[in-house]
C-alpha cells in the first residue's frame, strides 16, 4: 500500500510546515479552487478532496503563458498532454510526440506557475517497452521539468509499471478507457466499455490501477452511467473526459475548450471561448492598420 491509498487522516505527516494548498470557503469549509496559497497542490489535497466530494477541473497547458492564466484561474492540476502532439505541435496525433518535446513543454508549464499540481504526459514508446524504461523517463521529467506527477495509459497492461513508479516516488495518474496513443490498434477513437465484457474489462482497468498506486485515473470515452459506478467503486478520484458528471474531476484540452481547435471537436467538448475568432480578428486589424498607416500612432512612437 502507498500514500494514494491512504485516505488523508491516515497518511503520516511528514512534518511539513507548509499551509494547506485547499483555501478556507467562507463556509468554513476546504477547496481547492481559487484560493491564495504559497505551495502546488499535492496528490493528499486531492485525496481530501475525494474525500470531501469536492469536484475539481483540470485542463491541458503546453506553454508558460496559458499555464499561468489557468494557475492564476484557480485550475489545481494541469495536464502537460502529449494531447500537444495535435494540439501545438503540429502532428496528426499524439504517436509521433518525443521525450525531448515533452520535458521542453512541461518546463515551461512548471515556470509559468505557482500553484498548480503540473503532470506531465508519459508520450508513446517512453514507457511500454519495461519498467525500468519508464521510471527512467519518468524520472526525467520530473528532475529536468518539474513535474510533480507523469500519466501514462493502460490498465490492466501498465500495473507493474506503475507499481514500480509509485514504490520509487513517482506520483501516477492512470489513463484508461479510450487511450489516444493506440489510435492504429483501435482504427480511430471508439467510445470505450460498451458491452458487458468491455464494462468489465474497464472496472478490472481501474481496480488494476488504484492497487498498483495509482493516485488518480482519467476515464476517457467511456458510456456515463458505467463511469459514475467505477468513481461509485474507486478510493481515488476519477478524471472524466467524455464520461459524464458521475466522475470526481473532469478534463478538457485547452485548445478545445477555449475554441482554438480548427474545425470539429468531439461530441463530449463544451467550448467557453471563441478564442480562434478573436485572435484572427486581432490579427486581420493590426495588418489592416499596418496597411492603412493607422499603426503605429503618434502614442506607439518615441519622440
Ligand atoms: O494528452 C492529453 O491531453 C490527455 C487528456 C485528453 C486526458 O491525455
Amino acid at each position: 500500500m502507498n500514500a494514494s491509498q491512504l485516505s488523508p487522516a491516515q497518511t503520516p505527516d511528514q512534518g511539513s510546515t507548509q499551509a494547506p494548498a485547499a483555501a478556507v470557503t467562507a463556509s468554513g469549509g476546504h477547496s481547492l479552487y481559487g484560493g491564495v496559497t504559497n505551495r502546488r497542490v499535492t496528490v493528499r489535497d486531492l485525496a481530501a478532496a475525494k474525500q470531501r466530494g469536492e469536484r475539481w477541473a483540470m485542463l491541458t497547458a503546453y506553454d508558460a503563458l496559458t499555464a499561468g492564466v489557468f494557475d492564476e484561474a484557480g485550475i489545481p492540476v494541469l495536464l502537460v498532454g502529449d494531447s500537444a502532439g495535435n494540439c501545438a505541435l503540429g502532428y496528426e496525433s499524439t504517436v509521433p510526440v518525443t521525450m525531448d518535446e515533452m520535458t521542453i513543454l512541461s518546463a515551461a508549464v512548471v515556470r509559468g506557475t505557482k500553484r498548480a499540481m503540473v503532470v506531465g504526459d508519459l508520450p508513446f514508446g517512453s514507457y511500454q517497452e519495461s519498467p525500468a524504461q519508464a521510471l527512467r523517463n519518468a524520472a526525467r521529467l520530473m528532475k529536468e521539468a518539474g513535474v510533480g506527477a507523469v500519466k501514462l495509459e493502460g490498465g490492466e497492461r501498465s500495473a507493474r509499471t506503475i507499481e514500480l513508479l509509485t514504490e520509487s516516488g513517482v506520483p501516477v495518474m492512470a489513463h484508461i478507457g479510450l487511450t489516444p496513443q493506440s489510435v492504429h490498434a483501435l482504427g480511430g477513437y471508439p467510445v470505450q466499455g460498451r458491452g458487458d465484457e468491455a464494462a468489465h474489462r474497464l472496472q478490472r482497468d481501474a481496480k488494476a490501477v488504484q492497487d498498483a498506486g495509482a493516485f488518480a485515473v482519467v476515464l476517457e470515452a467511456v458510456p456515463a452511467e458505467l463511469a459514475a459506478h467505477v468513481t461509485e467503486t474507486m478510493a481515488i478520484p476519477t478524471v472524466g473526459i467524455g464520461a459524464g458528471v458521475g466522475c470526481d474531476a473532469q478534463v478538457l484540452v485547452w485548445t478545445d475548450m477555449a475554441g482554438m481547435t480548427a474545425g470539429r471537436v468531439p461530441k463530449f467538448v463544451k467550448q467557453y471561448a471563441n478564442l480562434r475568432a478573436v485572435l484572427g480578428d486581432a490579427a486581420r486589424e493590426y495588418a489592416e492598420e499596418v496597411r492603412g498607416a493607422t499603426f503605429p500612432a503618434p502614442e506607439h512612437s518615441f519622440k
